[in-house]
């Protein structure tokens, strides 16, 4: 999720564009940038690191000129050094352009272009849209826009600028937000308000596929096929804390719902729905290199251990590997039976854990292949893997992991999808698992549009002090991921057991102070998962059910049920987790704890 910001008026740029792009820090970023046009041509000043370092830079040389666009990047294709930064330059060296988004057509376009001379300094797919953008320039900067964005597919919010037009910034939108800001006598575009709150709150939101030119006269909007739209100018209300939440009220719950998007986003690109498997280049794996592996060991802490052994389920269950799920912490110091047949993977929202990357270090030191699953582009981890997958699931801010998690859920079925149809996997099982991972994201939708019934569950529960989360099969994980997410954010007592372990041990605590949550799809043990609602049943214990529409005899046997929609067995964590990601949620605000921030809690646990 980088961040945009761009301006034309009277004023001097640089800083306006320093300003705005402080102000969207938060949405993450590990490099930033500005071009302005100086009267003389185009000034770009780039910086990998914090803002303050490009901010360094610019106190030793302060490019004037009223019209500019900056960037902070958040890197999705390439890794985070000065070269990728945002803003990319066309061969010429006249055009200007920052991008938030992904051209999912990059390569393809870039090879022609190479074929016909062009150079590039970065392994970026902006830089290959800029050059795009000069290819088609032909003195209208407006139609040279529009011209090289009907050539690519992907996602993108762009702000773009060039020297032979001196007063004239165009930006265009589709899948990745942008705003118009409209001031007295100036104009700015952005990500979002927070960057221009300052100077007006008066705004127009762009729609996909429509396109802005800024001149010192003022603004006006066309869609690619150069049709003026009229659009209404709003007025924000929200504070600048708000903004930066996308209007929720806590970080964790705007990640709640952001979830349909970073599902999607995981998969785009990686679904081969013909051959039925998945394209995982990333991994560094040949075929052959997959087909020697006779054994997998997935190391991770917390929320993304959960993700791990929802991983070993789905690899032996369809790619027929033995998988063990290891606690890195305990990985790292134990004798670990290791060879050059083994694969690890560790698996790390920020990429930054430090007892995963040591026991990535372990592993490859005793000549394991190692391979990452990890949001954070550029982080230790990704950088010390001998390959991976990245999330794209953007920033995760809220301590307690959740739209991490299930984007993690979604990389390990590619993994088993592109592992599985190498071995025993047919061709048919594959395209079912895709069309499963297809509907996900409008599934994940259709629970976070029924949130206010998960709210109205919260209000009943929301003063016990114990809570007993059950599943079975791959939902155990399941119950293990809800019970975390309850006692980190809302400090009740919970925990997470497979169903039928309760009669060993648990059973003991079940009373009508009890709230016990089960994971109770219509899946393959469903019948057994009833017997035990029921045991909980007879000695008082309150149920709540996750489950699917029609089933009556978990209805019958509930005090409380909440439906998702049905999917496949190994695909139904990604939507069982969602109401018990916002039962958390709602049961910590209720309590008034600090969701985002909970006590004796960090973000990123990089100390042993
Ligand atoms: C999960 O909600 C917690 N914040 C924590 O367990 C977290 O998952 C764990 O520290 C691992 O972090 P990582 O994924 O960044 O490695």
């Amino acid at each position: 999720m980088c961040g945009i910001v761009g301006y034309v008026g009277p004023r001097q740029a640089v800083g306006l564009l320093i300003e705005g792009l402080r102000r969207l820090e938060y949405r993450g970023y590990d490099s930033s940038g500005i071009a302005v046009l100086n009267g003389s041509g185009l000034a770009v000043v780039k910086q990998s690191g914090k803002l303050s370092a490009l901010e360094q830079r610019l106190t030793e040389y302060t490019p004037k000129g009223t019209v500019g666009i900056g960037h902070t990047r958040w890197a999705t294709h390439g890794p985070p050094t000065t070269g990728n930064a945002h803003p990319h330059v066309d061969q010429s060296g006249k055009i200007a352009l920052i991008h938030n988004g992904i051209i999912e057509n990059a390569g393809a376009i870039k090879k022609v272009l190479e074929q016909r001379g062009h150079t590039f300094k970065s392994d970026t797919d902006t830089e290959v849209l800029a050059h795009l953008v000069g290819v088609c320039y032909r003195g209208s900067l407006e139609e040279a826009v529009a011209e090289a964005l009907r050539e690519v597919d992907g996602a993108y919010g762009i702000a773009v600028i060039c020297s032979d037009e001196p007063d004239v910034l165009v930006a265009a939108r589709k899948g990745s937000p942008l705003l118009v800001g409209v001031g007295d006598g100036e104009w700015f575009v952005a990500s979002d308000a927070s960057a221009i709150l300052s100077h007006t709150r008066s705004v127009v939101y762009l729609d996909d596929g429509e396109m802005v030119v800024l001149t010192r006269k003022g603004y006006h909007v066309r869609d690619l096929a150069a049709t003026r739209i009229e659009k209404p100018v709003n007025q924000i209300e929200w504070d600048l804390a708000t903004i930066e939440r996308g209007g929720y009220a806590h970080f964790m719950l705007k990640e709640i719902f952001e979830q349909p998007d970073t599902v999607r986003n995981t998969m785009r690109g990686h679904l081969l729905e013909e051959e039925g498997t998945a394209r995982v280049s990333g991994l560094n794996l040949t075929d052959d290199d997959i087909k020697r592996i006779n054994r997998i060991v997935i190391t991770a802490c917390g929320t993304s251990w959960h993700s791990a052994l929802i991983g070993e389920y789905m690899l032996e269950e369809l790619a027929r590997i033995p998988v063990e799920v290891e606690y890195a912490s305990e990985f790292r110091y134990r004798n670990p039976v290791v060879d050059d047949r083994t694969l690890v993977i560790g698996i790390s929202q920020s990429g930054e854990t430090a007892d995963t990357l040591a026991a990535i270090r372990e592993a490859k030191r005793r000549g394991a292949r190692t391979i990452g699953l990890v949001n954070v582009v550029g982080s230790t981890i990704a950088r010390e893997v001998d390959g991976g997958i990245y999330l794209h699931a953007g920033p995760e801010v809220g301590v307690a992991s959740t739209k991490a998690f299930t984007s993690q859920v979604i990389a390990l079925a590619l993994i088993t999808l592109r592992f599985g149809r190498l071995r025993n996997l047919s061709i048919l099982q594959g395209r079912q698992i895709i069309q499963g991972l297809r509907a996900l994201p409008e599934q994940v939708q259709e629970i976070l549009d029924r949130a206010p019934e998960v709210e109205a569950l919260a209000e009943r529960f929301w003063r016990s002090n114990n809570a007993l989360y059950l599943g079975r099969g791959v939902n155990f994980p399941v119950a293990l991921e809800g019970a975390l997410k309850l006692k980190e954010i809302s400090y009740i007592h919970a925990e997470g057991y497979p169903a039928a372990e309760m009669k060993h041990g648990p059973i003991a605590l079940i009373d009508e102070n009890m709230p016990v949550v089960f994971i109770a799809p219509k899946d393959a043990v469903h019948g057994k998962i009833v017997s035990n609602v029921e045991e909980v049943r007879a000695r008082g214990g309150q149920v709540i059910a996750i489950k699917n529409d029609g089933d009556d005899q978990i209805k019958r046997l509930a005090s409380a049920t909440f439906t998702i929609p049905e999917t496949l067995d190994l695909l139904t964590p990604i939507l069982a987790i969602i109401p018990l990601q916002l039962f958390s949620y709602y049961v910590a605000v209720r309590r008034g704890c600090n969701v985002d921030q909970p006590r004796n809690l960090a973000k990123s646990v990089t100390v042993e």
